[in-house]
């Protein structure tokens, strides 16, 4: 799939056994999801804009990079959250606009309650971000809100995400790179994603 990136790493694997054991502490789970979210946005950020900058070290003038345009980390509330210090450890100046969607257990619709976004600019670069892309009616809605800002240049950042939901996303915005930790097996009747780890939110928050 263009535009698409599964991470196969040895770690990954070993910190996803940890967060899919129902037996995992809150505390543990949240390690373990910012461990994976440190490979996630370091990925994500390998096709940043950058520009030349020539720096004075003690020794001589080299060249080195520097980013160009604001990033924007963009946590789909709530269990987005768990990832958002993760991204702040690699990028310390990233800004942060907040999307609150929670499925309606019945229809499984994305039910918008809160959004705090800027109106982006022409070259900032939008990071959203969320553990669990199921159906993918959350994603579709995130991505249309950040590109009804303006954003350009987006990519969607999931722990874990059913195939189901990766197609529906992928196809209706083959523009946003699409970066997860894993693709599992399938959507369970009630749209959870199988094996999976449950609900993130309620695992992140002890909820
Ligand atoms: C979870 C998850 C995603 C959404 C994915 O949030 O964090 O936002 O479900 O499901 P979808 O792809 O089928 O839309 P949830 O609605 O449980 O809200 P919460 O984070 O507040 O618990
Ligand atoms: N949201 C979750 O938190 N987990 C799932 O498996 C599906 C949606």
């Amino acid at each position: 799939m263009k535009n698409f990136i599964e991470l196969n790493h040895p770690l990954i694997s070993h910190d996803l056994g940890i967060m899919r054991d129902k037996d995992s502490s809150p505390a543990i789970f949240r390690q373990a999801l910012k461990r994976i979210t440190y490979q996630l946005f370091i990925t994500a950020t390998q096709e940043l804009n950058t520009k030349d900058l020539m720096v004075e070290t003690p020794l001589a003038v080299t060249k080195e990079k520097s980013v160009v345009g604001d990033i924007w980390l963009i946590p789909v509330l709530r269990a987005g959250l768990g990832m958002v210090d993760a991204c702040w450890d690699i990028y310390p100046d990233a800004r942060v606009g907040v999307i609150g969607l929670y499925r309606d257990e019945k229809t499984l619709m994305p039910q918008p309650y809160y959004q705090n976004l800027p109106t982006f600019k022409a070259l900032d670069t939008c990071f959203i971000i969320d553990p669990m892309l199921a159906t993918g009616g959350s994603a579709l809605a995130a991505i249309e809100f950040v590109k009804q800002k303006g954003a350009q240049t987006i990519s969607l950042l999931a722990l874990i995400s059913a195939p189901e939901g990766l197609k529906i996303v992928h196809d209706a915005h083959p523009d946003v790179r699409l970066v997860s930790a894993k693709v599992d097996e399938k959507l369970n009747q009630v749209g959870y994603i199988v094996p999976g780890l449950g609900d993130a939110g309620d695992r992140i928050f002890g909820s």
